[in-house]
C-alpha cells in the first residue's frame, strides 16, 4: 500500500493489505452505533442525512471486527485513539479491552467550529474517546 496517501476504501479490506504489526498509531472515528441522522442542513443535505454505514444501534459485531484487525496491524506498545459517544463507552470500552489496555477516557472540548452551537456540554461540542495501548502478547 502506498504510504503518505489518503486511501478511500472499506477499512477492513484496507487493513487486510497491511502486514502484521506494521502500524505505529491508530486514530479511529468509527460509526458510534447511534443510528445518526443529520438534520443540520435542510437545503443542502449531507450524505449522513440518510444515515451512516454500519451505524446501527447493535453494531458491536462490526466494531469488534474492526478492533480485531487493528490489533493485528498495530505494533506492540503502540496506541489507539478510539472516538465514540459518551453513552457508548460502556459498550465499546469492553470491546477494546479484549485486545488493548485502556489507559484513559478523554474529552476533546471543541472550542471553535460549526458544531459549537451550545454552551452546554453536548455530544456535538465535547467528543469522547478512549486511549489504549497494545500490550505485548496480545
Ligand atoms: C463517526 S463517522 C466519522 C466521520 C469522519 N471523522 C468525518 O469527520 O467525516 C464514521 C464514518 O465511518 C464510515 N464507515 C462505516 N463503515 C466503514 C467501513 N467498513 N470502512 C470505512 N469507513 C466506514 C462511515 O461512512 C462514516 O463516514
Amino acid at each position: 500500500m502506498e504510504l503518505n496517501t489518503v486511501h478511500h476504501f472499506d477499512c477492513i479490506e484496507g487493513m487486510h493489505q497491511l502486514p502484521d504489526m506494521s502500524i505505529d498509531l491508530a486514530v479511529v472515528d468509527p460509526p458510534y452505533g447511534i443510528n445518526f441522522r443529520s438534520s443540520n442542513r435542510k437545503k443542502y443535505p449531507l450524505k449522513s442525512s440518510d444515515g451512516i454505514l454500519n451505524d446501527e444501534l447493535d453494531n458491536a459485531d462490526f466494531l469488534e471486527s474492526v478492533i480485531v484487525e487493528i490489533n493485528r496491524v498495530l505494533k506492540t506498545n503502540s496506541h489507539i485513539y478510539w472516538f465514540t459517544r459518551w453513552d457508548k463507552v460502556k459498550i465499546q470500552q469492553p470491546l477494546l479491552e479484549k485486545f488493548f489496555q485502556v489507559k484513559n477516557s478523554l474529552i476533546w472540548m471543541k472550542m471553535v467550529g460549526r458544531w459549537v452551537i451550545s454552551e452546554e456540554p453536548t455530544p456535538d461540542n465535547m467528543k469522547t474517546f478512549c486511549f489504549a495501548r497494545k500490550a505485548a502478547g496480545t
